[in-house]
């Protein structure tokens, strides 16, 4: 599967003649409940070589192109060429050789009757030879446009090494930490899903499909598979409608009103019906009510997944499931290859069924400009893979993602005069697993944090010891091929007291110690959930003893989901949520803890104390005896049942007040909307940025209404003493919700109360009324 570029690119060097043929028919369409996607509607024109194009299709070739198939060493069929010539494979996925794939290309285009160009999917998920901060912390800069330019430089390497389809943005809501996944997604909140999910769309497809140096992108997982039972990756799924509709799709039909070409069917049983088989999912609401114009992939084979679900019977009825639920491209099972003719033969699947699924898969290549410029230039890959503007620009991404969880008594950021710094930690020195899971054989590894550090301190004694390796207790399945897999033995409990020991006796000798504790890339990701959310490893004993040392002490997190860390947020005095940061992971890093860049980030979910409280999020229903009733302060008798650390909390270098919030009018009618506006002031020492955040909760209607719902904020950036009017606007777009008592999409006459500040416990509120 993972070829290396480099070995690829002298060779082969084709220079497509045809030019680029752009039709740019498609505005970007609102993102509303109402509104209808726009950007992707069929023009006269597609349509019609579309049905050209059909006419001449036999039936295997139609089918041919509902065929997905591995380009890696394995899944593969063997006689892959034949079968491209034969027109009888539509898209590979799972290759990154610009060679291989050029030569494929060139077999369909030149060598198959009709000429119909291959798509070539990859998961580039953040980034390619440039990697990015993991999406979580893209998601923790609450700056969508930082992550659509992360994106389209992303797209950029990729297209130029000849993928021309990514499988992101991933965008499912995840409010159990304990999911792995959780590192792919934006975090637990519909409305700042829904701003990534528009701006990654933007950032891999350009303006519209078809647009030069980007790829076709993939929303997934459709749906609800963030809420996998227990956080048990792949494990079903039950979500109501109420939720379904008001959270876990909303990311979704961003991506669809933003023009995603494609679109991945989940893995899991979504209310005891799999998700690659669910006529709702991927008919009503998808193309009925949403009119969807792209087509739908499965996840890697989730045709055959029907069967093992005990859903499907055999392989024929799983294909027939999954075509009349609405699927078109079968992901690596070739199940649809090898069934559909015969349930066509039999009269179970019209050919018109047939025409239908073909239909978008098609106009989604002519709409890409495939037809006319199917080739990359292959002389290209070394000068765009090398553009130093990618790197620069994952360093401002990992800068703005990072989030300054706590800084008592001002420790960071710490002064460039020290002596010394010890720098502790299994992370502190693995590139791999600072650039997070997803990797693309040829992506940098990142600038380790011990570079980062040397690189910015040229002149200061820096020693570093690891304190004991961690590893998973189970491997990954990937671990053959994505980062972070172990092949040594593990090292014996002895082997980590030493490092231990050592790790103490050199915070001993150092004015400061920096822990880096996380996280190794292989322990978030797909088959990657936990039952605890403690520290891996001996890393807890670790932190212990050097913050017994009593030296100045910060802890850097590296990891792609929170993780228990009371004990620190009570004892460490500066504590900086790093993420999985990419490329440029050191030199970020190092910025932030020596104040050449000042923290912004916040939490795209909500910090739990421990794994015992997962699910949770901010956005719950008040129920019973409130929490915020002093007498029933929690709902465990051991603890608190609120999180650490807030959905939306980060602190900064510089402090900020947000005051003066004023509403244009405190009575609307139903459709209307109003401004809210608030001003933010920079009181502190130094310029830096806050995300001022806007909550609203109705206060009474025909269901009950989350306690708070984000809707809208903005990250502004302020010098010293500086202020700024933020303006937000609520009209029917984010007043109207989904009624599981009405059944329909509904913006109800009731009272509303508005918070504005930079957390999703901001106190500042006003209140409006929507008239009858
Ligand atoms: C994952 C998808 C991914 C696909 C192709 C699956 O296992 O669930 O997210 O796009 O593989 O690599």
């Amino acid at each position: 599967m993972r070829v290396s570029l480099l070995r690829a690119v002298t060779k082969s060097i084709y220079t497509s003649t045809l030019l680029w043929v752009f039709v740019l028919l498609f505005a970007t369409a609102s993102v509303g409940q109402e509104s209808s996607p726009a950007n992707l509607s069929n023009s006269a024109t597609v349509n019609q070589r579309v049905e050209e194009l059909l006419k001449k299709m036999t039936l295997e070739e139609k089918i041919g192109q509902l065929n997905q198939v591995s380009a890696a060493n394995f899944l593969n069929p063997p006689n892959r060429e034949e079968l491209i010539e034969k027109g009888q494979i539509g898209s590979f996925l799972w290759s990154v050789d610009p060679v291989q794939l050029d030569k494929y290309q060139h077999l369909a285009v030149e060598k198959s009757r009709l000429h119909i160009p291959l798509l070539f999917g990859y998961d580039v998920i953040h980034g390619f030879r440039t990697v990015f901060p993991v999406p979580i912390a893209m998601a923790a800069s609450w700056d969508p446009q930082v992550l659509e330019k992360a994106q389209s430089f992303a797209a950029r390497e990729a297209r130029a090494s000849g993928i021309n389809w990514t499988f992101g943005p991933m965008v499912d809501i995840a409010r159990d930490a304990r999911w792995g996944r959780i590192v792919e997604g934006a975090g637990e909140d519909p409305y700042l899903g829904s701003a990534m999910a528009r701006a990654q769309v933007r950032g891999f497809q350009g303006p519209q499909l078809g647009t030069p140096d980007h790829v076709l992108a993939t929303v997934k997982h459709f749906a609800g598979y963030g809420a996998a039972e227990g956080g048990r990756d792949y494990d079903s799924v039950y979500l109501p409608e109420t939720s379904l509709r008001n959270v876990y799709l909303q990311p979704f039909r961003a991506a669809v009103d933003a023009g995603v070409g494609s679109l991945m069917s989940a893995y899991m049983d979504l209310n005891d019906v799999p998700a690659g088989g669910n006529h709702w999912l991927l008919h009503d609401v998808l193309r009925t009510e949403w009119g969807f114009q792209g087509f739908v992939v499965t996840d890697a084979l989730t045709t055959n997944d029907l069967i093992i679900h005990g859903f499907a019977k055999d392989e024929t009825d799983a294909a027939y499931r999954a075509v009349s639920a609405g699927v078109n491209v079968d992901m690596a099972s070739r199940i649809l290859a090898g069934q559909l003719a015969g349930l066509v033969k039999n009269g179970k699947i019209t050919v018109a069924q047939i025409d239908d699924a073909v239909r978008p898969v098609l106009a989604v290549k002519i709409r890409m400009g495939l037809f006319e410029h199917p080739y990359t230039d292959l002389s290209k890959i070394g000068s765009v893979l090398s553009d130093p503007a990618a790197r620069e620009h994952s360093r401002i991404a990992a800068q703005r993602s990072m989030v300054l969880l706590r800084n008592e008594n001002h420790t960071l950021p710490l002064s460039k005069k020290v002596s010394s710094i010890a720098l502790i930690g299994p992370l502190a020195n693995d590139g791999i697993d600072l650039d997070g899971g997803w990797g693309v054989d040829g992506e940098t590894p990142a600038v380790t944090v011990e570079a980062g550090l040397r690189n910015k301190l040229p002149g200061v004694t820096i020693t570093s010891a690891r304190g004991g390796e961690i590893r998973r207790t189970i491997p990954s399945r990937f671990d053959d091929f994505l980062p972070g897999g172990k092949k040594t033995p593990p090292q014996t409990a002895e082997e980590i007291s030493k490092e231990i020991e050592e790790a103490v006796s050199l915070a001993k000798k150092s004015e400061v110690s920096v822990l880096v504790l996380g996280e190794t890339a292989n322990m978030s990701g797909e088959y990657a959930s936990r039952s605890t959310l403690e520290l891996p490893g001996r890393q807890q004993e670790l932190l212990e003893k050097i913050a017994a040392v009593g030296k100045p002490v910060a802890l850097v997190i590296v990891s792609g989901r929170p993780l228990n860390i009371s004990w620190a947020s009570a004892h460490i005095p500066a504590i900086v949520m790093a993420w999985q940061p990419g490329s440029e992971a050191g030199n970020a890093i190092a910025d932030i803890l020596f104040g050449d860049a000042n923290p912004g980030g916040k939490l795209p979910v909500s910090w739990p104390r421990s794994a015992g409280q997962e699910p949770l999020y901010y956005s719950h229903n008040v129920t019973q005896y409130p929490e915020s009733d002093p007498t029933y302060r929690s709902r465990y008798w051991e603890g608190p049942s609120t999180p650490l650390y807030p959905f939306g909390f980060g602190l900064s270098y510089t402090t900020f007040s947000i005051s003066d919030l004023r509403l244009s009018k405190t009575e609307l009618k139903a459709g209307d909307s109003l401004e809210a506006t608030a001003t933010v002031t920079n009181t502190g020492g130094i310029a830096g940025d806050e995300v001022v955040q806007l909550y609203i909760h109705q206060r009474a209607g025909s269901t009950s209404r989350p306690i708070r719902e984000l809707k809208g904020f903005e990250r502004v950036s302020l010098q010293l003493g500086e202020t700024k009017t933020v303006h937000f606007t609520l009209g029917k777009k984010e007043l109207t919700y989904w009624s599981e008592a009405r059944k329909s999409w509904v913006e109800e006459p009731e009272e509303f109360d508005v918070w504005i500040g930079n957390c999703s416990t901001a106190a500042l509120h006003a209140a409006f009324r929507v008239l009858e």
